[in-house]
């Protein structure tokens, strides 16, 4: 799947965010390597290369376009194109931070014990997922897309539980995070303004992220069939408040674990 980094960051405070809140609840790093897995356009790899600054630091993601981003401003970060599911690295490293991100990577039973593994003695792993899965927004887009005459085509990408429940992680982690676990849910409630178009700003905001996959194999109709189909659904599910303003509650999960 293609990433478009301006899409992305339309709503840059709101998806970054929680990203410095993970950050923020890291304490004392061991000596070793940081590895950011699917840093995307390298927001919060800089101020981890900013608060640690006698760490290496990576920025590692599979897309050209968000790592062209992320290169973009001259920094002492190592940029390396890769994909999470196959990442191995011979140094353990003393923090694995991961934002937003490893619910596009399968197989979580068998992906965060691979990560722990990598830590070196009282190395931190730091993980944040969105885990709105059942929230309107992304059923509403699973209906459309299983309701239209591109059913057939999208069904195998309908990514239905990518992030399990936090009790599943715990169970993934606490053996191997013998430094301790912090675990934490939050719903953030963004305020959404706009777009000029009048298309819901839900609409834009999952333009940047799920539904990508979704619109990609679609012809150029389809997408604003299904784009108008989606559209009025999430109008009746987010109706704008008396300032014209759009609500968006989004759940994450957050989870700390010290090796
Ligand atoms: C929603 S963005 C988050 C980017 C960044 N962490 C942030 O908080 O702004 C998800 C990122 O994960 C990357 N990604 C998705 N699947 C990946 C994989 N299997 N391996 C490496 N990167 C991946 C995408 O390219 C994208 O940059």
């Amino acid at each position: 799947m293609e990433w478009d980094p301006v899409q992305y960051l339309k709503f840059a405070d709101e998806r970054l965010r929680p990203g410095f809140d993970l950050l923020a609840r890291i304490g004392e790093l061991t000596r070793g390597p940081i590895i950011e897995l699917g840093c995307g356009t390298g927001v919060h790899t800089r101020a981890i290369a900013a608060r640690w600054p006698d760490h290496a630091v990576t920025g590692f993601d599979l897309s050209a376009e968000m790592l062209g981003q992320a290169s973009r401003e001259p920094s002492r970060i190592r940029w390396q194109q890769g994909d999470i599911a196959s990442w191995h690295a011979e140094e353990r490293q003393a923090l694995v931070f991961s934002n937003a991100t490893l619910q596009w990577v399968d197989d979580h039973a068998q992906l965060m014990p691979r990560l722990m593994r990598h830590l070196a003695a009282g190395g931190v792993l730091a993980i944040q997922m969105p885990r709105n899965f059942s929230a309107p927004s992304h059923v509403l887009m699973r209906e459309v897309a299983a309701a239209g005459p591109w059913a057939e085509r999208l069904a195998p990408l309908l990514r239905h539980d990518p992030v399990a429940d936090p009790e599943a992680y715990y169970d993934m982690l606490a053996p191997l995070g013998r430094g301790g676990i912090d675990f934490w849910e939050t719903e953030y409630l963004h305020i959404l303004a706009g777009p000029a178009d009048g298309e819901s700003p839900v609409l834009a905001w999952t333009r940047g992220t799920a539904l990508r996959p979704l619109l990609e194999p679609l012809t150029a109709a389809e997408r604003r069939d299904f784009a108008a189909r989606y559209d009025a659904a999430l109008k009746a599910a987010y109706p704008r408040r008396t300032d014209g303003k759009t609500l968006l509650p989004f759940r994450r999960l957050f989870m700390i674990a010290r090796a």
